[in-house]
């Protein structure tokens, strides 16, 4: 039941902008204002998505409300444990990584729940030790870190673009298992999702940033070469999925062709994961399994 499978299309480190932009789709075009509704009938199903329709948003609402009252108390015996957490987000653009975090966030206090989004690296630390500057945002005792993106992007976006070589991809790849693995035996709960979406989600994702005025500040350049390469990205994640999941901190995927399912079930899957006091299963619900998959299940 994995992603449709396509031939790899390798990107070329100095592949300009406007190269990229003829390998574009012929029917598609982020700046013109129609989609095609070809594009758009196909969206929904892209990448094999399980379901026809979307939720409801007053079912939505409904099961958002409870799940975020657990995080609460998720949270309360963080604090009083000193436990250590982190969730990390991983996908495509336009998968949804910041608005999932949202909704985890929404009702927490700031001062425990820290998001973490950081830059293209400065000079000095394109001059560190690559895990340097993630190593530094680790959680200390009573907080959740949530990576909208992270030490990945080196197996994702920069092995693609062309930012990192294939030597210092392959490199992080054998090395990232111990990096983990030391802040899991540190006593750091890890938790890792990647958000799947398919190729024509993606391109009304990013052509709905260039056309909303409130969405277009997520538009960046690199969004642009998104769809072309398309097939490198899968390539590279399935990559990233394979070698960066481990039995002391796997990864975990979850398909967000429809926001709402993903963002419920992300937050279901952290309420399972986590061992918190006073946990209430009713509320917390059934995982969809159609909707979080394993990281064997999506790539057989
Ligand atoms: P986002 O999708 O997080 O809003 P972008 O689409 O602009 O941000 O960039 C995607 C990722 O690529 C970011 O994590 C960014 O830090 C990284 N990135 C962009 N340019 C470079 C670069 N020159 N070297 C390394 N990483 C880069
Ligand atoms: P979305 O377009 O819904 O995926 O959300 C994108 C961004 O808007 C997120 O990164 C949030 O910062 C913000 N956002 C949108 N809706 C909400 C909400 N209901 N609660 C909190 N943040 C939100
Ligand atoms: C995405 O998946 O592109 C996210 O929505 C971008 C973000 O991190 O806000």
């Amino acid at each position: 039941t994995g992603r449709a499978k396509k031939p790899s299309e390798k990107a070329s480190p100095d592949k300009t902008s406007s190269k990229a932009k003829e390998a574009h789709e012929p029917a598609f075009d982020l700046e013109a204002d129609t989609l095609p509704q070809s594009i758009v009938d196909a969206s929904f199903r892209s990448g094999d998505y399980p379901y026809g329709k979307r939720m409801k948003r007053k079912r939505y609402n409904r099961e958002l409300e409870p799940l975020q009252i657990e995080l609460q108390k998720l949270l309360s015996w963080a604090r009083e444990e000193g436990e250590r957490i982190v969730i990390l987000f991983e996908g495509r653009d336009g998968a949804g990584k910041g608005g999932t975090i949202a909704r985890f966030t929404q009702h927490l206090n700031p001062r425990q729940a820290r998001v973490v989004a950081l830059p293209k690296p400065s000079d000095t630390e394109k001059g560190q030790w690559y895990f340097q500057r993630y190593a530094a945002e680790m959680p200390t005792t009573g907080e959740i870190v949530f990576f909208d993106r992270s030490w990945y992007n080196r197996a994702g976006v920069e092995r693609v673009m062309g930012f990192a070589t294939e030597e210092q991809a392959d490199a992080f790849l054998r090395e990232v298992p111990a990096f983990e693995g030391m802040l899991v035996r540190d006593g750091i709960r890890m938790i890792k999702i990647f958000l799947t979406i398919g190729r024509e989600m993606q391109m009304m994702r990013l052509h709905a940033r260039w056309h909303d005025p409130l969405k277009r500040w997520k538009l960046s350049p690199i969004d642009f070469e998104a769809l072309p390469r398309f097939d490198a990205y899968s390539d590279a994640f399935d990559d990233m999925l394979a070698k960066g999941s481990t039995p002391a901190a796997p990864w975990t995927v979850v398909r967000a062709n429809d926001k709402l399912r993903a963002r419920l079930n992300a937050i279901r899957h952290v309420l399972h994961t986590i061992p918190y006091k006073g946990k209430d299963k009713q509320a917390i619900g059934e995982l969809d399994h159609k909707v979080v998959v394993t990281v064997k299940d999506y790539l057989d």
